[in-house]
């Protein structure tokens, strides 16, 4: 395959232009956008339109599927894939836009997915872009002191923080017993691939930290989410049809905009991808 791959910021983002990913992929392809992937975070394969059953085939050339949490998500005939939609309504009628605000996914799972995989649907003429943040740039440009201290700091993880002005749909029943309450992970956390350190927050699932009352844990949070989110550490992504897009969570956070028109459709597929225990 004629695969080319190029750099989209200094830091983060690859954009993958010459692979099909309907047809098998050859393995030194699959080898060297898994390697991309490692280096810049976010790979960007820009393609056709796929159908869930052709994503699901694509993506576990990169790992095994992570059962997503809330599975009101689901498509019916592919379970694996999720949907993301700007027309679902919360119970009291408002509008639910999935993954506003600065998130990385699933982090309340005692090993959270490495990686989450969107594939463009239908998409509005303008705005919808998904930023994302890099937390091992972001970490490195702390000074030594506090990457010290913070690398003594452990999180409490949760299904909806009660410090978050985000709302989650809630879980349906048969999902709660599968969800843990609570999980802790170090708010310092090591890539298992690349071997870099890189801030591990999350405004909507972090209840706290173990030691610190709420009074020190939240300003400090507040203080190192401010940092984490510099304009200088992103990729904006601005969506085009048949682009599929994978981040890595371990290293990054995230967050949709919810900046067009509400009258038109934003509707992707996601799946995500099996992690590891943070350490
Ligand atoms: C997500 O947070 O998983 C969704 C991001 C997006 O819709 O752009």
């Amino acid at each position: 395959m004629n695969v080319v791959i190029t750099n989209l910021t200094d830091h983060t983002g690859a954009e993958v232009h010459g692979t099909d990913l309907a047809t098998a992929i050859d393995p030194e392809t699959r080898a060297r956008l898994n390697e991309a992937f490692v280096d810049r975070s976010v790979l960007v394969i820009r393609g056709r339109a796929l159908s869930p059953h052709q994503m699901l085939d694509a993506v576990r050339m990169f790992g095994d599927v992570f059962p997503q949490h809330n599975t009101r998500f689901a498509l019916p005939d592919c379970p694996e894939i999720h949907y993301i939609s700007n027309q679902d309504k919360f119970p009291d009628g408002r509008r639910y836009i999935p993954g506003e605000g600065w998130h990385t996914d699933h982090s309340n799972d005692v090993r959270p997915p490495k990686a989450t995989i969107l594939h463009a649907v239908t998409l509005p003429s303008t705005g919808g872009d998904t930023q994302f943040a890099n937390m091992a740039a972001a970490y490195d440009a702390l000074s030594e002191a506090v990457q010290e201290r913070l690398r003594r700091l452990i999180a409490i993880h949760v299904y909806q923080s009660s410090h978050s002005a985000r709302r989650l749909m809630a879980l349906p029943s048969a999902a709660k017993e599968r969800v843990p309450n609570a999980v802790l992970h170090p708010i310092i956390r090591t890539h298992p691939d690349s071997g870099r350190r890189s801030i591990y927050i999350n405004p909507i699932r972090i209840e706290g930290i173990l030691g610190l009352d709420h009074k020190e844990a939240l300003p400090l949070l507040d203080e190192l989410l401010a940092h984490a989110t510099a304009p200088r550490f992103h990729y904006r992504h601005k969506w085009e049809p048949g682009d599929l897009v994978m981040w890595d969570n371990r290293c990054l956070l995230h967050k949709a905009n919810g900046d067009y028109d509400m009258n038109e459709v934003r509707y992707l597929y996601r799946v995500m991808l099996k992690g590891s225990v943070p350490i």
